[in-house]
């Protein structure tokens, strides 16, 4: 079969002018444009700024944080600061050191390389990655057993960014490679309505401030919430009533979704009240609630247990998850040893 390896790994999405794809067109390009993470944002203008006064490629960049919070949208906006193109591409997708290879040796010299999911790259993919990093070179082994030799290669120079949901999955020697290292952080409901307000300009959605703040203040400080809320909002919007979000709209639309007040969804719920019901609130392992509800362990880590926890609806203890008297009252759970 005729392939090119290259089509395989990496999707070129920024560099296209596909934009007919409204989640692309949702995303934001410029910093600017680009509503919240002040911190990252205020420091990776400064990097920008003096990487191009002096006529370098940026240092490799690390973004970390919980899913759906722009980390992908912040290494196009990278590139396109820079003025340079980007190349997407994710850990699982780069499966042998030569998928790595055949990535670097096709990168123009400032090029963005973008990796999602980078703790998931395999130890001899890394290998390769290291002394690319350093000093952009890639050692290639040839042959093997006594007449194996190492020949090294020139590469463009580049700058790696890297996507993660937590740093602390990342070996040592790779995160050390990183020059920058940001947090991104979960939105405030002001940073979400803004973005909301936004995106339904973008996508031609009428909506009101208050249908919008319903929105917002339930997408559990994540824009790819906010953003998938809103659609769901409009078709409810168009088939019930006259196709503008409005704050009663909007609540009838989140109340089907069983989206509650705060943003809790049913595997939230499920979660916090199997923790109630049946291990007393905690503490109960990781392991143990993941296989009571029957989800991935990763997945809860990672996607529920962070809004959980920054709301104060759970802890996590050395001895396992807790669920807060906020969330028992919340749920609306007598505490315990009340009546
Ligand atoms: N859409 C998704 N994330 C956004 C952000 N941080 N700013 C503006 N629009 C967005």
């Amino acid at each position: 079969m005729d392939f090119d390896m290259d089509e395989r790994i990496v999707s070129s999405e920024f560099n296209s002018e596909s934009d007919g794809d409204i989640e692309l067109s949702l995303r934001p390009k410029t910093f600017q444009e680009y509503i919240g993470q002040e911190k990252a944002k205020e420091n990776l203008k400064i990097y920008i700024e003096a990487a191009k006064a002096r006529g370098d490629q940026l240092d490799h960049v690390l973004l970390y944080g919980p899913p759906g919070l722009g980390k992908t949208t912040l290494a196009g906006i990278i590139a396109n600061e820079m003025n340079v193109q980007i190349r997407v591409t994710s850990g699982p997708a780069i499966e042998k050191p030569g998928d790595l290879a055949a990535l670097l040796t096709n990168l123009s010299d400032g090029d963005v390389l973008f990796i999602d999911e980078i703790h998931r790259l395999s130890k001899s993919v890394e290998e390769v990655l290291y002394p690319a990093m350093e000093d952009s070179v890639l050692d290639i082994i040839i042959g093997k057993g006594p007449s194996a030799r190492s020949i090294r290669i020139d590469l463009p120079k580049f700058t790696l960014v890297g996507a993660t949901t937590r740093a602390g999955q990342l070996s040592a020697p790779l995160r050390d490679r990183f020059g920058v290292i940001a947090r991104l952080e979960m939105y405030s409901p002001e940073e979400l309505l803004q973005i909301v307000t936004r995106s339904a300009g973008i996508l031609g959605i009428g909506i009101d401030e208050k249908g919008a703040m319903q929105i917002a203040s339930r997408s559990r400080g994540t824009p790819r919430i906010a953003n998938r809320l809103l659609k769901r909002a409009r078709d409810f919007a168009e088939v019930m009533a006259n196709g503008s979000i409005t704050e009663e709209t909007a609540k009838i639309a989140l109340g089907r979704m069983e989206i509650d007040p705060l943003g809790l969804d049913y595997i939230d719920r499920l979660l916090l009240t199997s923790m109630i019901k049946n291990y007393n609130g905690g503490p109960v392992g990781l392991e143990t609630i993941a296989a009571t509800i029957g989800e991935e362990s990763i997945t809860i880590e990672d996607v529920y247990e962070p809004y959980l926890m920054q709301i104060g609806f759970l802890a996590k203890t050395p001895r396992g998850r807790v669920a807060t008297p906020l969330a028992y009252k919340h749920l609306g759970f007598p505490m315990p040893g009340q009546k």
